[in-house]
């Protein structure tokens, strides 16, 4: 099995910030409470840039930083849940974009584990020598599938991409350990945003469908506070380390409170996590890779650190990575 190295990651967020008191004049809600009950101050949301240009945007930054070239991509994957559209894949629209040719495209859907469930994809192909060099990218535009008049969703979500260059390397080995799972049987409909209801000449009732997101904010509270140290525990049991060798947690951006929760039961201080939250809002699949990209613009990775990328979302789905950073 080849090794595999994280060679450069990219990101980028729309321009608009709106703030959590720029909410309180569209649903009956104010900076307190959104602060108190999540940790978020702002997010981004964008005033007409769909996915796949989020997407791009990160893209390009990442090829930049890995100093490759577009045709060297073998495989293109982005985890997303709010694609531009069902077809073509985001994947396929952004191998058009920054001339990735020689690249096979596809979209996974994993909602907010779309990210960790790419990069091992990723991992995988290039392990089993089927690539050599592979884009993942974490993408979304939530904005466009939130219920605006719901105070409860609305002021949770933002939208941003961030993505990776992953590459084989024949000495250093930078994904150490992956994890990942899923639950569709207990708590499908925690998380939940339909697509397009079976219609056509033959049925007569067609259900009604509004394309919108629903939560069940406690079940999907107390869901993260157990799987994130569970993905934690069985990355490090995976490769015999312990939480002390660990530099940074890298968690998906869903809740402030989430975390500290987390924290408490690894028996962690929760500043071991990197949390960029309060910026961003909860983006998702590119919650990830966005605050993984901000760390490394800001020198916080080091050659020889070690890091954990854990996320969880809708489907239930959820899974960790052990990263060793290989970026000097
Ligand atoms: N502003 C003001 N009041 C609000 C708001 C708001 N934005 N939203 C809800 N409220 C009110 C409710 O109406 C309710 O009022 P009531 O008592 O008069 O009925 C009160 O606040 C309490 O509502 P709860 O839903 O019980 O609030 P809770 O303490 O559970 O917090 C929250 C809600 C923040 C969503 C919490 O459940 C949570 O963090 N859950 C995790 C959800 C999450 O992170 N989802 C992210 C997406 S999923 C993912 O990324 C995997």
């Amino acid at each position: 099995m080849n090794n595999v190295k994280i060679i450069g990651t990219g990101s980028y967020a729309p321009d608009r910030i709106v703030t959590n008191s720029d909410l309180s004049e569209i649903v009956d809600t104010n900076d307190e409470w959104i602060s108190s009950r999540t940790g978020i101050k702002e997010r981004r949301i964008t005033t007409g840039e769909d996915t796949s240009v989020l997407s791009t945007k990160a893209a390009l930054e990442a090829i930049k930083n890995a100093n490759i070239d577009p045709l060297e991509i073998d495989l293109v994957v982005v985890g997303t849940a709010s694609p531009d559209k069902f077809i073509p894949s985001t994947a396929c629209i952004v191998q058009a974009e920054i001339g990735a040719e020689n690249a096979t495209c596809f979209d996974i859907a994993a909602a907010c584990s779309g990210f960790v469930y790419a990069l091992n994809i990723g991992t995988q192909f290039i392990k089993t020598g089927q690539c050599k060099t592979v884009l993942v990218i974490g993408a979304e535009v939530l904005s466009k599938i939130i219920d605006w008049s719901d105070r409860s969703t609305c002021v949770l979500f933002g939208d941003g991409a961030g993505a990776a260059i992953l590459q084989r390397s024949q000495d250093e080995n930078g994904i150490l350990s992956i994890y990942t799972g899923s639950d569709g049987r207990n708590g499908a409909e925690f998380l939940a945003c339909s697509a397009v209801p079976v219609r056509n000449p033959f049925i007569t009732a067609v259900e009604k469908n509004d394309n919108i997101v629903t939560m069940s904010g406690k079940d999907i509270f107390r869901f993260g506070t157990k799987i994130i140290p569970k993905c934690i525990d069985q990355v490090l049991e995976n490769q015999d380390c312990t939480i002390e060798d660990i530099k940074y947690i890298v968690p998906h951006q869903a809740n402030m409170r989430i975390i500290d929760s987390a924290a408490k039961r690894l028996e962690i201080h929760s500043d071991k996590f990197y949390m960029n939250l309060d910026k961003y809002g909860n983006t998702s699949a590119a919650s990830i890779p966005l605050a993984l990209d901000e760390m490394a613009r800001k020198g916080l990775l080091h050659r020889g650190d070690k890091i954990i990328l854990v996320g969880f979302g809708g489907g239930l789905t959820f899974g960790a990575v052990l990263i060793e950073w290989m970026i000097d």
